[in-house]
């Protein structure tokens, strides 16, 4: 099984981006784990970054035809994109949300999520051992 393992706006910049709530690890670091653990668990594992929501959604229609799940960390699109919902909700395998940080312990814009709506389960402050902890879910489901 594929798993498209999509990262939103900003995330580019992980380990230089606000290290006292992101941590120092970088997004290459995170695909290095999630493809290390993917092979673990028989996963084929397609990571991508955008800082642009179209891409995203993009992305999400490819995944249509090629992947049996998403792990998702659509960062500040999470509180924003009714149109990342829409794309989700053409999708017909699971869908885990990830959020690096604890977003309910940080400002009140971040507690509402438009695609938690259409997630099976959604991991919030545990780092990006949130991406792993996923993946392990996925491979349960459609491994
Ligand atoms: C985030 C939380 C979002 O509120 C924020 O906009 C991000 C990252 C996280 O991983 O903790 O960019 O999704």
């Amino acid at each position: 099984p594929t798993v498209y393992v999509l990262n939103g706006p900003n995330l580019n910049l992980l380990g230089q981006r606000q290290p006292e709530i992101y941590g120092s690890t970088t997004l290459a670091d995170v695909e290095r784990d999630c493809r290390a653990l993917g092979a673990e668990l028989g996963l084929e594992i397609a990571f991508h970054q955008s800082n642009h929501e179209g891409a995203i959604i993009d992305l999400i229609h490819e995944a249509r035809r090629s992947a049996q799940a998403i792990v998702i960390n659509p960062a500040a699109f999470t509180h924003t994109s009714v149109a990342i919902l829409d794309a989700l909700n053409t999708f017909d395998g699971p869908v885990i949300e990830v959020h690096i940080s604890n977003v309910h312990k940080r400002e009140s814009f971040r507690h509402h999520s438009y695609v938690s709506l259409r997630a099976e389960g959604v991991i919030a402050g545990l780092g990006i051992h949130g991406y792993l902890l996923a993946l392990r879910h996925v491979a349960k489901l459609v491994g």
